[in-house]
């Protein structure tokens, strides 16, 4: 559905009279207990309302348990009180029956303590099905065969599969429940199953999904779940699993209703959303609040996914696509949906993290950078920081959570290219304007003042300073009696970042662009005085018999303003704004404004904590930066940084200043000692290509039936995943006898895979790869002096599996669907077939799994199955050799090198490897780190050359 002016319109003529009153809603809980509560403007935990606002990210994309609390604090600092995960079953299940939830990133338990430390609510995510761009969308690989029916079903087969994982999951999540002293408050059942009913508008029930729901409902509650469940609907037109909607109580709802939406195209090729929104022009707007209104009028509005930025496929662009998604995108879609009354929201991803080992589906590489707020390489940058000005925002606008739409249009500005929409707190009559350009998609300069309606009457403002300006790609969200602590605001044309109450008067943030202007009436305000000017202008204070209206224009930096009333007010541009950090004194996830302090300079402030007269914080700074902390200097003698003391001194408007020097190691000095990759070893990685290896303690691919519903062209079946094997390279050896010219094989290993054949250690051809075919055939001759016309001959193809495909291309097989013997005198292969087929896989096929990283790290290569990649791997008595010489013949060949480090304490240093390689090689290269899988380069099909390694899988030391 498209944003329609036309009928916004209409609607704002209809409420252009609306004065919000506070309608009766029905109160929902769980039916369990009233910790978790919801109505129709919020959520309501421990009787406090909160606007959701939340970040996910995958634990399973970081195998470095140390480092989540780095991204936590991450989410946090970024103003979040909420973060997001989903659990991948394939990540903890290597074979039927099997489960691991305690070996290294298995046991996920931490995190809890850490979200609960840093103040942090849970939406926990555990599947069964989560998509996420990860193989089988998150199903274990022994799922695959069709022996479990066509999944995503109530087949008792596929709920006999899902069930100890569930069941386990949630005994797990469920001691940490909200309700038992832990944070997490919802759980999400199944992904994107927006299949409730055969047909949505007739509400014409689909029996099969609901009993399937049901199960999982059932599964969850008697696991100990006592929080709501929620769904994530995937797009506007499934209206799946509400309470609300489902009228005729089909069954299988969950608690709340929750929406995905991915407006500028979850992929960064635009092309793969040519038949959603992938078309439209760019910045096209959606109607979301009808939805909500028709789907779940008595629940919040709920974005259970909302666009973090996107995926990147194969071919897309090197290091991503932030510029799809970028800040002035941040800025306006995200304001744009608190404009539709939405009251919580989860971001995927805020951090996306890597596709390690064999994590990936088909279309994706290693990088699931996403483009997302926090980097790969964890890093931070402006999209994080624009994010971070409305996180704040939401933080003081508590009133944002008791809002009703009071009416939308052209009508509320002089300037009709400004279309607004207005939400008024139904019992402080608190307004919110969020404006934006009528024609969203336009980047032209529009120039407005503001009717607004307040306790203290009407105005267009503002009435001293410029008028407001809409620059290009930009929202603002506009004030009117607005609570900032114990103050009002009565209308304010600049933004509010922050509003922080730490025991004084209200300081309240306001950021405007680098040179634009702002007003804002402070009620019972007097004598405004500028405190510190930095590159403010036109500066005036118009005492009115109510309090001080405030008039100015901000440049570069940011500038202080006091009112007699104890109210300080910090005018920044937005870069300045940047610079401001938050941090609660607190870890509820609330966060009363009175346990915030507001602190500017450096790169990240992550923690905050007052003990006794000592402030202690903690961050990350990359240069010389000054820092600022708004606190009375009485309360603070003592100012500690990362543990260190430093000195400051008081300035006349209520803060301390401190500096903090450039660290004594910069990114080139650590460069400087990064040593350079020259001593290699290597040894041939493909002895299995020769007539003479011995592959007798290989799996016998002998079926003569599958399962799968994708039934193979030619007999024996050689699908990997029915003989145990899931992730990564695949050998297959068939033998033949008599004078076959050739072979037609067709083999299928998912968009952009590859495979090579040899015939008795002659390479005969390959086909390397198409990011748009799953399968590819050819026909292959022998070389005449490769093939024996007596006796014995052996083909190996070695196929590079990409991983499995997502929703209903899970069951696609991985193997060799035909392989025909050609020629041989009697025709078309008549008289000819292959005597036996063996396979191999990663060692150990489902069992015997390396218990730390789990099943997906390794594939079959000779060098994976032999623990070439291993740290101990003894390689003495290999050949010196380096991967920058290459080699020309078809094989594969492994090499090694041990890189010592001397990374300097107290830094935090993101390494990354860079594999090269022309556009035409036709080579695939996989990076393994101590063991860990941390690279897959096809220079033939994909653009990613840089792989950051985390620290932690690099030994620093
Ligand atoms: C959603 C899905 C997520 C992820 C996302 C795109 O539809 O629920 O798991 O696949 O799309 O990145």
């Amino acid at each position: 559905m498209r944003f329609s002016i036309t009928s916004l319109l209409v609607l704002f003529q209809l409420c252009s009279v609306f004065t919000a009153a506070q309608q009766q809603w029905p109160l929902h809980n769980d039916g369990q207990n009233d910790v978790v509560q919801w109505d129709h403007y919020s959520v309501i935990i421990n009787g406090e309302r909160i606007f959701i606002w939340s970040g996910e990210m995958h634990y399973w994309r970081i195998p470095v348990p140390e480092l989540w609390v780095d991204v936590l604090q991450k989410v946090k600092a970024a103003g979040f009180n909420c973060v997001s995960f989903y659990a991948h079953w394939g990540f903890h299940s290597p074979s039927d029956g099997k489960l691991d939830f305690e070996n290294g990133a298995h046991n996920f338990t931490s995190l809890f303590t850490i979200a609960k430390d840093l103040g942090l609510y849970i939406l926990f995510r555990p599947g069964p099905y989560i998509n996420a761009e990860t193989t089988a969308g998150g199903f274990p690989g022994w799922l695959t065969t069709g022996d479990y029916g066509t999944l995503r079903n109530n087949d008792t087969r596929y709920t006999a599969a899902w069930t100890p994982y569930f069941d386990r999951i949630s005994e797990i999540v469920g001691e940490h429940a909200v309700t038992r002293g832990g944070n997490v408050f919802l759980y999400q059942i199944e992904n994107e199953y927006g299949e409730q009913w055969t047909d949505a508008a007739t509400r014409t029930p689909n029996e099969t999904a609901i009993a399937y729901m049901e199960l999982l409902e059932a599964a969850a509650n008697r696991s100990g779940i006592n929080i709501p469940t929620i769904h994530n609907n995937p797009n506007l037109g499934t209206l799946s699993w509400s309470m609300d909607y489902d009228i005729n109580h089909v069954g299988g709802d969950t608690d709340l209703y929750g929406l995905d939406h991915y407006p500028s195209c979850w992929s960064c090729n635009l092309e793969e959303c040519t038949s959603v929104n992938g078309a439209l022009p760019d910045f096209t707007l959606f109607d979301y609040y009808t939805n909500f209104q028709e789907a779940a009028p008595t629940q919040p509005s709920f974005f259970a996914e909302f666009q973090g930025g996107a995926y990147n496929p194969w071919n897309g662009p090197a290091g991503g696509c932030v510029s799809n998604t970028g800040p002035s995108w941040v800025n306006v879609f995200y304001r744009h949906n608190i404009g539709q009354k939405v009251t919580a929201q989860n971001i995927y991803m805020v951090f996306g993290g890597t596709n390690w080992g064999g994590l990936a589906f088909p279309s994706v590489g290693t990088s699931y950078d996403y483009s997302a707020p926090i980097s790969e390489s964890r890093l931070l940058g402006d999209k994080y920081s624009e994010l971070k000005l409305l996180s704040y925002f939401i933080r003081a606008a508590k009133e944002l959570t008791m809002v009703e739409r009071a009416g939308n249009g052209t009508n509320f500005t002089n300037n009709a290219a400004v279309f607004t929409q207005v939400l008024e707190n139904v019992q402080t009559h608190a307004r919110f304007y969020v404006t934006v350009h009528t024609n969203s998609t336009l980047e032209t300069q529009e120039h407005f003042k503001l009717n607004v309606s307040t306790s203290l009457g009407t105005f267009m403002v503002p009435q001293y300073a410029t008028n407001v300006l809409l620059n290009g790609r930009q929202s603002k969200i506009l004030l009117s009696d607005f609570s900032a602590g114990s103050q009002k605001i009565v209308y304010s044309t600049a933004e509010v970042m922050a509003v922080s109450t730490f025991e004084t008067s209200p300081t309240i943030v306001f950021w405007v662009p680098t040179g634009e202007s702002g007003e804002f009436y402070l009620e019972g305000a007097q004598h405004g005085s500028v405190m510190k000017c930095q590159g403010c202008s036109s500066v005036g204070f118009h005492q009115t018999q109510h309090g001080v209206i405030t008039s100015f224009t901000q440049g570069a930096g940011f500038s202080v303003f006091k009112y007699g009333n104890g109210v300080t007010a910090i005018i920044a541009d937005r870069t300045a704004a940047y610079t401001f950090w938050q941090p609660t004194l607190t870890n509820d996830p609330h966060v009363p404004l009175n346990s915030t302090i507001l602190v500017a300079g450096p790169h990240l402030i992550r923690t905050a904590e007052i003990d006794g007269d000592t402030l202690a914080l903690t961050g990350d700074y990359n240069t010389t930066t000054p820092l600022e902390v708004f606190i009375p200097s009485t309360r603070c003698t003592h100012l500690t940084f990362n543990g260190n003391p430093l000195s400051f001194h008081a300035t006349p408007y209520g803060s301390i200043i401190a500096h903090l020097t450039a660290p004594a190691h910069t990114i080139a000095s650590i460069n400087a000692t990064l040593p350079i990759l020259s001593t290699w070893k290597v040894a041939d990685g493909l002895p299995e290509r020769l007539a003479t290896y011995n592959d007798t303690n290989w799996v016998l691919a002998n079926h003569t039936r599958t399962s799968n519903p994708n039934p193979p062209a030619t007999y024996p079946v050689l699908y990997a995943d029915e003989y145990g094997f899931h992730t990564g390279p695949i050998l297959w050896r068939g033998r033949f006898s008599g004078a076959a010219t050739g072979v037609f094989l067709n083999v299928i290993g998912g968009t952009s895979s590859g495979w090579s054949a040899w015939l008795n250690g002659v390479w005969i051809g390959s086909s390397y790869g198409n990011v748009s075919l799953a399968a590819t055939n050819a026909t292959l001759d022998f070389p005449g002096a490769a093939v024996k016309s007596t006796g014995e001959n052996v083909l190996l193809v070695l196929q590079d599996n990409m991983g499995h495909d997502e929703t209903t291309g899970v069951l696609n097989p991985r193997g060799i669907a035909n392989a025909t013997l050609i020629g041989g005198g009697g025709g078309n292969g008549a008289g000819l077939g292959f005597s036996s087929w063996r396979v191999q896989g990663n060692a150990g096929g489902e069992k015997d799994i390396d218990p730390v990283r789990g099943p997906l790290n390794e594939g079959g290569l000779h060098a994976e199955r032999l623990g070439w990649h291993l740290p101990g791997f003894d390689d003495g008595d290999w050949a010196v050799g380096s991967p920058e010489e290459g080699f020309g013949e078809a094989g594969a060949r492994f090499y090694r090198t041990v890189v010592p480090l001397r990374i300097p304490e107290g830094v935090d240093v993101s390494l990354a490897f860079e594999l090269g390689g022309a556009r035409e090689s036709r080579l695939r290269a996989q990076l393994y780190v101590n063991g860990y899988q941390f690279g897959k380069r096809i220079p033939w099909v994909g653009n990613q050359v840089e792989f950051p390694v985390f620290p932690g899988i690099l030994n620093y030391k």
